[in-house]
């Protein structure tokens, strides 16, 4: 155990306890792991290397957003898509393996919010984008009514089967707007299209905001859309990643600065939450 990574003292490297490690839809799980000090240390919108101890294949760990951390109980859930190699061995844990565990990692959504809260603000998630906005919405909904934007979680998938964790956002208290691609469920469309609806043309721009989280052609979209309505947008972007921790630069991105040039921007420490209005989309 360690409490301290690459030199960094908010960073915790160690071992965390499989609680549980369910599907939630026929795509997705939802791991729970104990590990009581990553569990203090998180901020939503940041995210955690997980690694399995046994075994060398796959040899790097994955990065998964934190969909929920509660120090008091010192759990941890991740709540992942099986799409490979990494994410197959994860789904054979069991109550009781152990797994490796670093982090938290990125900046996270206060980036977005260090200034002012908005009035309205639309968190826009497409497949497991979701994850990294339970915590936020946990924490947006225990502020004082007074303070408290505005906020609808607007979540798209093709398919109806491709939700997960709605019941979650539900019972926390969150407003949850749907779409799909097909039609099977909520609003027949791309999740980008229930965007007008929630950010009506006299609606003061300066007062909303986006985040948004989910497939590149999405994050694209909503970018394009929030530029046009000059809308103030933020995107967690979830590039390859193979360190996490900024040493390999696997995971850069172009980001214009303020004299328009471009520079690289490493998604691992810089991001992986990005001023919408400064990355690069086509
Ligand atoms: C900051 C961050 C947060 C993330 N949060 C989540 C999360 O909460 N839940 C979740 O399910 N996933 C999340 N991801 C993506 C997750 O890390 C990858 O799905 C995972 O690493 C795949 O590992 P694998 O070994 O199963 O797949 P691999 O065998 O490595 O790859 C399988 C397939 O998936 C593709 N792939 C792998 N990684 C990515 C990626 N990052 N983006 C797009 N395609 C990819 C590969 O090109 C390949 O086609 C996040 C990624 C980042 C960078
Ligand atoms: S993953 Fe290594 S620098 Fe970002």
């Amino acid at each position: 155990m360690s409490d301290c990574v690459a030199g960094r003292k908010e960073l915790w490297a160690g071992y965390g306890t499989v609680l549980g490690n369910r599907a939630v839809s026929k795509y997705v799980r939802k791991m729970t792991i104990v590990a009581p000090e990553f569990a203090e240390r998180v901020k939503p919108g940041q995210f955690v290397m997980l690694r399995l101890t046994e075994g060398s294949d796959p040899v790097l760990g994955r990065p998964f957003a934190v969909f929920d951390a509660d120090p008091l109980s010192g759990n941890v859930d991740v709540v992942y898509a099986v799409v490979g190699k990494g994410t197959r061995r994860l789904a054979h844990l069991r109550v009781g393996d152990s797994l490796s565990l670093w982090g938290p990692l990125g900046n996270g959504w206060s980036v977005a919010r260090r200034e002012k809260l908005p009035k309205r603000l639309a968190l826009v998630a497409g497949g497991v984008g979701h994850a990294p906005f339970y915590l936020l919405l946990k924490e947006i909904l225990a502020l004082p009514a007074d303070q408290r934007p505005e906020t609808t979680l607007l979540y798209g998938a093709r398919t109806m089967a491709r939700f997960s964790c709605i019941t979650d956002f539900h019972t926390l208290g969150a407003n949850v707007r749907l779409a799909t691609e097909d039609g099977t469920f909520g609003t027949k469309g791309f999740v980008t299209d229930l965007l007008p609806e929630f950010f009506p043309e006299d609606a003061p721009s300066e007062e909303s905001q986006i985040l948004a989280c989910g497939p590149q052609p999405m994050l694209r979209a909503v970018a394009k859309w929030s530029a046009q309505r000059n809308i103030e947008c933020w995107t967690s972007l979830e590039s390859p990643m193979a360190c996490g921790m900024g040493i390999c630069f696997s995971c850069v991105v172009d980001w214009k600065k303020d004299d328009g040039t471009w520079d690289y921007k490493r998604t691992c420490v810089d991001g992986p939450v990005f001023d919408a209005a400064r990355l690069k989309w086509d």
